[in-house]
């Protein structure tokens, strides 16, 4: 293998990138980035890397979630908040459920980039570049709005920095203390059988907080009850955003992404003698690989020797999502294999992207019965090879949309056009989320506690 260096990925055949037609503005554009104060701390990277390792021994478990796709307009202060909450419900839920620390993972301030089956669309007769994310077009279907624009970029890093300055915030500055756990609770949860489910959980945990505080357990002597880790993330898609913000540590030599504290690499863009393998295999940050039904055992085993080749704990999670239907037949021979040859790795469930449809009124939907049924599969066939399901990772969102069908609140096909707002693949909304949660909690240790609070 070549020397790596964060531009060596230009050598190497590379998919669903932009042509920018604004030569010299790319350039400009990637200069000023290079610039720019880093996103995110090698402190924290490792960090998440410790944590994850603890995942991938079945000794905490992998919570990651957010928007499918972050946009510019929906951007505000309410938005972030409001997926950071329900992301805080789910976190309480899981680890009061499973008497495990629960790594807590945003889809957020950064998911702006796309891939696309075709770089063009066609509407009536009318072909246009499709469009790619806000970082680099616009979703109107006019040819000014598409053509990609490298200014996008250097908007798509400011709102990354204020939505982590946010998150910072909320993560250590009192919001998220454990004696909020009611506080937490979303308006529109007020009733609805998740939201029930919930307030009972919330009671048991702040008589435990109220028992362990008699017992001197207070926050003076206890710090980690007054804040959470959060932690960042992405698809690393968009190459020279990511390689603009890569950055060298002094002490030791080594590089970080500082765009987010993990990125993962696409289905679509997993070729191992691709550009985006390339970029990853040299950065320190944990990373992510999406696995879908046609990745073939070998293959995969390739892709960890190119990612992961010093078998470090914590270095990689292998996102599988396959589809329910395609679960059972596709995971097992991956599991088996990656067992086989000894790799230390973090499985993880996105039952998002196998179990998209489309509904008899044109809305791409996603049952909740069949997120729920990969999720499930997952668990079960990942410990029947003897190994850890780790983790998951959801397109969620802490509004109240339409865009998933089912669950408890029974979503249908005909309710989708009420509050569809996404601006990617439809998401779970916060009922949804929450509701998955304690599905989660139950399939993977169902303890006296949450038989108790259940009743
Ligand atoms: N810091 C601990 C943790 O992250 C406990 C905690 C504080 C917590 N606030 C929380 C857990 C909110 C879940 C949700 O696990
Ligand atoms: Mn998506």
């Amino acid at each position: 293998m070549t020397a790596w260096t964060p531009d060596s990925w230009r050598a190497k055949p590379v998919k669903q990138l932009p042509n920018y037609p604004d030569a010299l503005g790319i350039k400009r554009v990637e200069t000023e980035l290079a610039r720019r104060p880093p996103l995110v701390f090698a402190g924290e990277v490792k960090r998440l890397k410790r944590q994850l390792a603890n995942v991938a021994t079945g000794q905490a478990f992998l919570l990651q979630g957010g928007d499918c796709a972050e946009s510019f307009k929906e951007f505000s202060a309410e938005t972030v908040r409001d997926t950071f909450r329900v992301l805080l419900q789910m976190a309480v839920v899981m680890t009061f459920a499973s008497a495990k620390p629960v790594v807590k993972v945003g889809r957020i301030a950064g998911q702006f980039a796309k891939p696309r089956s075709a770089d063009t669309e066609v509407i009536d007769g009318v072909e246009l570049p499709s469009y790619r994310g806000d970082s680099i077009n616009d979703m109107a279907f006019t040819s000014e709005a598409r053509v990609p624009n490298p200014e996008r970029l250097l908007r798509a890093y400011d709102q990354a920095a204020a939505t982590l300055n946010l998150l910072r915030a909320l993560a250590s500055g009192g919001y998220a203390d454990l004696h909020n756990v009611h506080q937490w609770t979303l308006d529109f949860l007020d009733g609805s059988p998740a939201g029930e489910r919930y307030a009972a959980y919330a009671a048991r945990i702040t008589e435990a907080l109220a028992f362990m505080r008699a017992c001197g357990v207070t926050p003076d002597a206890a710090p980690s009850l007054e804040g959470v880790d959060f932690f960042t993330s992405h698809e690393g898609l968009h190459l020279p955003f990511e390689e603009a913000l890569t950055r060298m540590e002094h002490t030791t030599g080594r590089w970080y992404a500082t765009s987010a504290h993990l990125m993962w690499i696409g289905d679509r863009t997993r070729q191992p003698d691709g550009a985006h393998v390339e970029y990853m295999r040299g950065i320190e940050n944990p990373v992510g690989l999406k696995c879908g039904p046609t990745l073939d055992p070998d293959e995969l085993i390739r892709l960890i020797d190119i990612l992961n080749p010093r078998d470090e704990a914590g270095r990689l999670v292998l996102y599988v999502r396959m589809g329910s239907d395609k679960v059972g037949e596709g995971l097992p021979p991956l599991v088996r294999k990656v067992r086989e040859e000894g790799r230390n790795v973090v499985w993880a469930c996105d039952p998002m992207h196998g179990n998209t449809i489309k509904a008899a009124n044109g809305y791409k939907t996603r049952p909740f019965e069949r997120v729920l049924g990969e999720l499930r599969s997952f668990i079960e066939i990942v410990r029947a090879e003897g190994a850890e399901p780790g983790g998951v990772h959801f397109e969620m969102t802490g509004q109240d949309v339409t865009e998933c069908v089912g669950g408890a609140g029974h979503l249908s096909e005909a309710d989708l056009s009420s509050r569809y707002h996404t601006h990617c693949d439809p998401r779970l909304n916060a009922d949804q989320a929450l509701e998955m949660a304690f599905q989660i909690a139950e399939a993977l240790k169902p303890t006296e506690g949450m038989r108790r609070a259940a009743e």
